[in-house]
C-alpha cells in the first residue's frame, strides 16, 4: 500500500538507472540502522515449513527468488532474503569488470507496466563479486555468468569457466545465461552445436566431480518451438540440472508506451503470458523430465500460481518487484501457501 502510492510515484519521477543506484545506497543505508531490518523481516517474510521447495538437492525456503539482474554485483543479499525472497540469483557476472552500454539505457514503459533494458552486462567482475559472497550466510544464492563483451563467441567457453570456478565455492546453483538480448552474439551461443559444448564443458569441470552443483540454462522467450525441442533434446543430452523460462523479449507486441521504440529487452507485463507459453510447451513436451524456474512478468499472485501450474517448480520476479514492491513478494507466497493448504 505504502510502495504503491507514496514510494512508488515518488521513485517514478526520476531517471530509472539513477533510482535504482539511489534505492541501493538506501537500503544499504538503512540495513546499518538497529532493527530496520528486523522488523521489515517480520512483516515481509513468509515462513512455513509448506513453503519449503527440495530441487536438485537444495532446501529453499520458499519457491519465489529474485531474478538475475537487480543484485548483479551481489551487495543486498542478506536485505533482498529479509523482504521474502526464498533465494536470490546473482549477476549476470563476467570475468573481468565491465561498464556495460552507454546511458541511457533502463526505460520504465508505464503504461504496459513494462521495462525496457540494455544495460549490457555492467558489473564489478567476477573476483570482487565472489569475494562478496564469502558472508552470504544461509541464503541460497544462484550464480548468473556470462561472457565479457569484448571475448569473441569463439572463446566464450573460456569466460563462463573462468566465472564458473571463481563463483564454485559461494554459490548453491549456476544459471548460464546465453540469452541477453544486450551483448552482441551472445544469443547465437544458444544454437545447438555451441550450446551443447558450453554445457558439456561446465558440466565435466572438475570441480563438479568433487562437489556437484547443479547448473541450469536460462533461455530467451523468443525461441521457435523448434528451438525449444531443441533445448529439450540438449538438458536431456548434457545432464544439466534443468531451465529457467525466461529472460526479456525482443518482442514489441501490443505495447503504449512512448518508450516502446527503445532498443533492449522488454520485461515486465507484457512478456506474462509469452513466458507462461514457454515453460507449458517445455513442461510438456518434455514430459516434466527436467525442473523449470518460470520467471517473466509476474505482477500478481495469479501470475505466480499460473507459473507453477504451467509447469515451473520456482518462481522469480524482477520487473513486478519494482511496480508492485516487496508486499508482493509476501502476497505469492501467501497465495502459494493457501493453495497448499487447500490441496
Ligand atoms: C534483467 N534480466 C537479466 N537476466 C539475466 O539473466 N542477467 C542479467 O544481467 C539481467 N539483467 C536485467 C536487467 C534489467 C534492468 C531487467 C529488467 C532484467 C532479466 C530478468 O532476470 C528476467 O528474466 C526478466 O526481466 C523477466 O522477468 P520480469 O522482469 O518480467 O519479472
Amino acid at each position: 500500500m505504502i510502495y504503491k502510492s507514496i514510494i512508488r510515484p515518488l521513485l517514478f519521477r526520476f531517471d530509472a538507472e539513477k533510482i535504482h543506484d539511489f534505492t541501493f545506497l538506501s537500503i544499504k543505508l538503512l540495513s546499518y540502522i538497529p532493527f530496520v531490518f528486523y522488523f521489515l523481516e517480520k512483516y515481509f517474510k513468509v515462513s512455513d515449513p509448506l513453503l519449503r521447495t527440495k530441487l536438485f538437492g537444495i532446501d529453499f525456503p520458499s519457491p519465489v527468488g529474485l531474478a538475475a539482474g537487480l543484485d548483479k554485483n551481489a551487495k543486498l543479499i542478506s536485505q533482498f532474503s529479509s523482504l521474502g525472497f526464498g533465494f536470490i540469483e546473482i549477476g549476470t557476472v563476467t570475468p573481468k569488470p565491465q561498464s556495460g552500454n552507454p546511458k541511457k539505457r533502463l526505460f520504465r514503459l508505464l503504461s504496459d507496466e513494462g521495462i525496457i533494458n540494455r544495460m549490457g552486462f555492467n558489473n564489478d567482475g567476477i573476483e570482487l563479486i565472489a569475494s562478496r559472497l564469502k558472508k552470504k550466510g544461509n541464503i541460497i544464492v544462484g550464480g548468473n555468468i556470462g561472457k565479457n563483451k569484448v571475448t569473441p563467441n569463439e572463446d566464450a567457453v573460456n569466460d563462463y569457466e573462468i566465472c564458473f570456478e571463481a563463483l564454485f565455492p559461494y554459490v548453491d546453483y549456476f544459471v548460464v545465461n546465453v540469452s541477453s538480448p544486450n551483448t552482441p552474439n551472445l544469443r547465437a551461443l544458444q544454437e545447438k552445436e555451441p550450446l551443447k559444448k558450453l554445457l558439456q564443458t561446465l558440466e565435466n569441470n572438475k570441480l563438479q566431480t568433487i562437489n556437484h552443483k547443479p547448473i541450469l540454462l536460462k533461455i530467451a522467450p523468443d525461441l521457435t518451438d523448434e528451438q525449444l525441442l531443441d533445448i529439450i533434446e540438449i538438458v536431456n543430452e548434457t545432464k544439466i540440472a534443468g531451465v529457467i523460462a525466461t529472460n526479456t523479449t525482443l518482442s514489441r507486441e501490443g505495447l503504449q508506451s512512448e518508450n516502446k521504440a527503445e532498443m533492449g529487452g522488454l520485461s515486465g507485463k507484457p512478456l506474462t503470458k509469452r513466458s507462461t507459453e514457454v515453460i507449458r510447451f517445455l513442461s510438456e513436451k518434455s514430459n516434466e523430465s527436467f525442473p523449470i524456474i518460470g520467471v517473466g512478468g509476474i505482477h500478481s499472485a495469479a501470475d505466480a500460481i499460473e507459473k507453477l501450474e504451467a509447469g515451473a517448480s520456482l518462481v522469480q520476479l524482477y520487473t513486478g518487484f519494482i511496480y508492485e514492491g516487496p508486499a508482493l513478494i509476501k502476497k505469492i507466497n501467501k497465495a502459494i501457501l493457501s493453495s497448499k493448504t487447500i490441496s
